[in-house]
């Protein structure tokens, strides 16, 4: 399917292209930086954070009861009822069902002031509890939040920064579980506690080792990225106080890893413009290259450039696809999805185009496809170098362990929705970790970060009386 290409596009393929010598280093360097993150009082200029999470128990099977999951995402907010009861089959472990309701965060919401954020957070809080006869409950609830905050305990964490598209004013440096608590008070009729907080990865992982005990590894490749992984306490340096030498889940927020210009030489035009027009200019560089965000626009500005040189599409007026934002990375996922279908038939990239006013011709189909694979594979790589970091950091801490395994739980629409996504990410991980003794084994955590939030309040309050509440 790779032959040879008209010269734009083998140009096109070639700029998008990081080989393995290169993804390995990225590999290196990302390595490196989590050692030295890990050391927060090492001045250096490592930008990931490294965060601690708390999360230092796992579930074992042996929780029971009715927990809220609260997520709040990149594009939506997910609020969930997790009831754990005694497995049907006779098993330690528990059964686990999960009734939830999803509600698109509003647009003014993303850049309003953090109380109005928080109120409309309660609101749906307060229509779930409706909907499903909860008014009257008191209900341990684990608040997923996908942002980077500092911990000094479970149930507190002050906001570091809004990234993705929220673009709200104030927030920073106060504790999200505070805000929250507020929001829930205004209403003034939920029994609601809330007892946890946890990043959106950290909700992964958790959940994914509900589902395999050996999961190690949270990741998320959605409107944003960024991944958690077990470490061992003794290595947190801002970590102190524990007896035993335990694991606790570490929030990496890689998406400020290439923040320093780890990967300047790999940026490309295209890059640079998707970086000048968002939010946050000169931030998120890693992220810029890889997330749901941004997919869609690197597809959209390449695109652009190939019809301003008369390589594609026969006209001037590009429609929607002329503007920042004019193509949603959705797009690159239908569009990936028909090209490996490959019965000739085109009329998904058709109708998305003239979706977009573009009218497209059979050999302009041809080549949305392949910018589509390009940058698709470019964005999957760079994810294979960072698992595959974050795996040989796991091999170091189990130096006894030889071809060690170890799960990856991973959410997010991009990673849900795209086709080949999945495929690109665990063959380039594969190679990656090859040589380095440890191998990934990766599982589909759906619902995972909200579920995850849950699960890591229900190990919490496992003995206390909240548990107790009959449904
Ligand atoms: C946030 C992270 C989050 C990731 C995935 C990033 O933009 O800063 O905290 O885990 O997106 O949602």
């Amino acid at each position: 399917k790779m032959g040879s290409f008209q010269p734009h596009l083998e140009k096109l393929k070639k700029l998008m292209h990081i080989n393995d010598v290169q993804l390995a280093l990225i590999s290196d360097r990302m390595l490196q930086d989590m050692s030295i993150g890990l050391q927060k009082s090492t001045k250096s200029n490592v930008r990931m954070e490294m965060l601690p999470s708390y999360v230092d128990s796992l579930p074992d099977g042996s929780e029971r009861g009715a927990y809220i999951g609260l997520d709040l995402g990149g594009t939506n907010l997910r609020v969930l009822l997790l009831t754990l009861t005694d497995s049907i089959d006779g098993g330690a472990k528990f059964d686990a069902t999960i009734k939830s309701e999803s509600y698109k965060v509003p647009n003014e919401k993303l850049e309003g002031t953090s109380a109005e954020l928080f109120d409309f957070i309660a609101a749906n809080m307060v229509d779930f509890a409706i909907k499903n006869g909860l008014e009257e409950k008191m209900l341990p609830v684990g608040f997923t939040f996908s942002f980077p905050f500092d911990q000094d305990r479970i149930d507190h964490a002050i906001l570091k920064q809004w990234t993705k598209a929220y673009n709200i004013k104030d927030g920073v440096g106060e504790d999200v579980v505070q805000m929250l608590r507020d929001a829930i008070a205004r209403q003034g009729s939920l029994k609601f506690e809330v007892v946890a907080v946890c990043n959106d990865t950290v909700g992964t992982l958790v959940s994914g080792v509900s589902e395999d005990q050996n999961c190690q590894i949270g990741l998320i490749v959605g409107t944003g990225t960024n991944a958690a992984y077990l470490e061992k306490v003794s290595n947190i340096e801002s970590v102190n106080g524990y007896k035993d030498d335990r694991f606790m889940c570490v929030d990496m927020e890689w998406e400020y890893f290439a923040d320093t210009g780890a990967l300047n030489h790999f940026v490309t035009e295209f890059d640079k413009q998707v970086d000048a027009t968002s939010p946050m200019p000169g931030e998120f560089i890693f992220e810029k290259m890889i997330s749901g965000m941004y997919l869609g626009e690197i597809v959209r500005l390449i695109l652009c450039q190939l019809a301003s040189v008369g390589n594609i599409f026969n006209e001037k007026c590009l429609g929607d696809l002329g503007t920042t934002g004019g193509f949603d990375s959705r797009y690159v996922s239908d569009i990936t999805e028909e090209a490996i279908a490959g019965h000739g038939e085109t009329n998904v990239v058709k109708s998305i185009l003239a979706s977009v006013g573009v009218k497209a011709s059979q050999g302009d189909v041809h080549t949305v496809q392949l910018v589509c694979e390009f940058v698709s594979i470019r964005a999957a790589h760079l994810c294979a170098a960072g698992i595959s970091a974050v795996a040989r950091k796991i091999k170091a801490n189990h130096p006894e362990k030889n071809d060690l395994v170890v799960t990856a739980g991973v959410d997010g629409s991009v990673y849900a929705g795209h086709p080949t996504f999945d495929t690109l990410l665990e063959d380039k991980t594969d190679e990656l970790c090859r040589n380095h003794g440890v191998k990934v084994q990766f599982i589909r955590a759906k619902d995972g970060s909200g579920k995850g939030a849950a699960l890591i309040a229900a190990v919490l309050t496992k003995v206390s009386t909240l548990v107790l509440t009959t449904l």
